[in-house]
C-alpha cells in the first residue's frame, strides 16, 4: 500500500543535513465521540470519525535537538531510559519515519502534564509535541494539517492533538489515508468544562491498540460501532455548534458507554473500567437524578471524565471534591 506519508515526509527532508534544538508543546485530548477500530493498522487509519476537545495546558513538551554523543538519547518526565524502554522504541521508530536510515542521532526530552499511560491520551500529546519538535528541529514547512498526518502514524488520536478547542479527525476514504487527518472545528464555546476523576493513575495493563484490535477481531458487537459513531460524531459536532448541550452531554456518555459494550462483548472480554470506575459513575447517575447536567465519557483506562458547562463547576466539585477541572478555552 503507497504510505502519502512517508513520501510526504521524504520529499521535505531531501536537503536536511543536520538537526537543530527546536522544543514544541501539543495538548492531550479527550475524544467527544470515540475513534475504535481501525481499518489499516500499520497506516493507523480508523474505521469512524471522532471528535475531541484538547485539554489546554495538559499535555507534552517535547525539545529535539542534535544528541552529545553518537547514539540517540531518550528521556521522558526527567529520566534518561534505557534502550529497552517501551516508551523509547516507540518514539524511535518514530522519529525514523523522519531520518529515514541517515546518520542524525538525537536527543529527546518530553515532559508530561498528565499522568502517563492513565487512559488521559498522554501519547496523543505525546507524538503530537514530537511531530512539531521534529519538524522544527529539521526545519520542515509542513502545516498543522500534514503534521497531523505524521502524528497519526505515532497514535491515531495525536492527529487531533495539533490544535486547541474542538477537533475533529475525518475517517477519510482514500487507502494511502492522504485524507484521515484532524480538522479544527474554529468553534469557541467557553462555558464547556471538563473534569477528570482519577481513578487510578498508575501504568495502564493493556494498550488501546491491542485492545482495539482484539475487540475488532472478537468482538460480535463490534459490527455496529463504525456507523454508529459515525452518526454521533456529525450529531455532536452540530451539537457544538449550535451549543446545545442539552444535546451533547447525553450523546458523549452514550458513544463512550457503547464503546466499552464492544470491549466488553469481545472475546475473551475487555474491561477497562475499574469497579472504582463504576461507583464514580453510579455517583454520577445519582447526582444527575438530583439535577446535576454533567456526563461522563471513559476511554481505554479506567478514569472517568465529565464534561459539563462552567455553572455546574461548584456542584460538580461538590459530589467529587477531588476532581480536576479543565477549562479547554480559559488558559493563557
Ligand atoms: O490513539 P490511541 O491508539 O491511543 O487510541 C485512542 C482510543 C481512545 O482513547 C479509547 C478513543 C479516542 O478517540 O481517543
Amino acid at each position: 500500500m503507497p504510505d502519502f506519508v512517508r513520501d510526504l515526509i521524504h520529499s521535505a527532508m531531501a536537503e536536511v543535513t543536520e538537526a537543530n534544538a527546536f522544543t514544541a508543546y501539543a495538548p492531550s485530548n479527550i475524544a467527544l465521540s470515540k475513534y475504535w477500530g481501525k481499518r489499516d493498522s500499520a497506516l493507523n487509519l480508523p474505521m469512524n470519525s471522532s471528535i475531541s476537545i484538547s485539554l489546554g495546558q495538559w499535555g507534552s513538551r517535547t525539545t529535539v535537538a542534535p544528541s552529545p554523543t553518537a547514539a540517540d538519547i531518550v528521556c521522558h518526565n526527567g529520566q534518561q531510559l534505557p534502550g529497552d524502554a517501551d516508551f523509547m522504541r516507540r518514539t524511535l521508530a518514530f522519529v525514523e519515519i523522519f531520518r529515514n536510515g541517515r546518520d542524525l542521532p538525537l536527543a529527546i526530552t518530553t515532559e508530561n502534564t498528565v499522568p502517563t499511560g492513565a487512559g488521559l491520551a498522554s501519547s496523543a500529546s505525546g507524538f503530537a509535541a514530537l511531530t512539531r519538535a521534529l519538524c522544527g528541529a529539521f526545519a520542515l514547512e509542513l502545516d498543522e494539517t500534514a503534521m497531523s498526518l505524521i502524528a497519526r502514524h505515532g497514535s491515531g488520536s495525536a492527529a487531533r492533538s495539533l490544535w486547541h478547542g474542538f477537533v475533529r479527525w475525518n475517517v477519510g476514504e482514500q487507502a494511502d489515508g492522504s485524507d484521515s487527518h484532524g480538522v479544527s472545528l474554529d468553534l469557541r464555546w467557553p462555558a464547556f468544562h471538563i473534569a477528570i476523576l482519577a481513578v487510578d493513575t498508575g501504568p495502564k495493563t493493556k494498550s488501546s491498540r491491542s485492545g482495539m484490535n482484539h475487540t475488532v477481531e472478537t468482538s460480535p458487537l463490534f459490527a455496529a460501532w463504525p456507523a454508529m459513531s459515525e452518526v454521533d460524531c456529525d450529531f455532536i459536532e452540530t451539537a457544538i455548534a449550535e451549543k446545545r448541550f442539552d444535546l451533547l452531554g447525553p450523546r458523549v456518555e452514550a458513544n463512550a458507554l457503547a464503546m466499552h459494550a464492544t470491549m466488553l462483548a469481545a472475546r475473551p472480554s475487555l474491561k477497562y473500567l475499574s469497579s472504582q470506575s463504576w461507583q464514580s459513575l453510579e455517583r454520577l447517575w445519582e447526582a444527575r437524578a438530583q439535577g446535576l447536567n454533567a456526563f461522563a465519557t471513559m476511554d481505554a483506562g479506567p478514569n472517568i471524565k465529565l464534561v459539563f458547562l462552567e455553572d455546574e463547576t461548584s456542584d460538580v466539585l461538590q459530589i467529587f471534591p477531588t476532581a480536576e477541572v479543565i477549562d479547554p478555552f480559559g488558559f493563557a
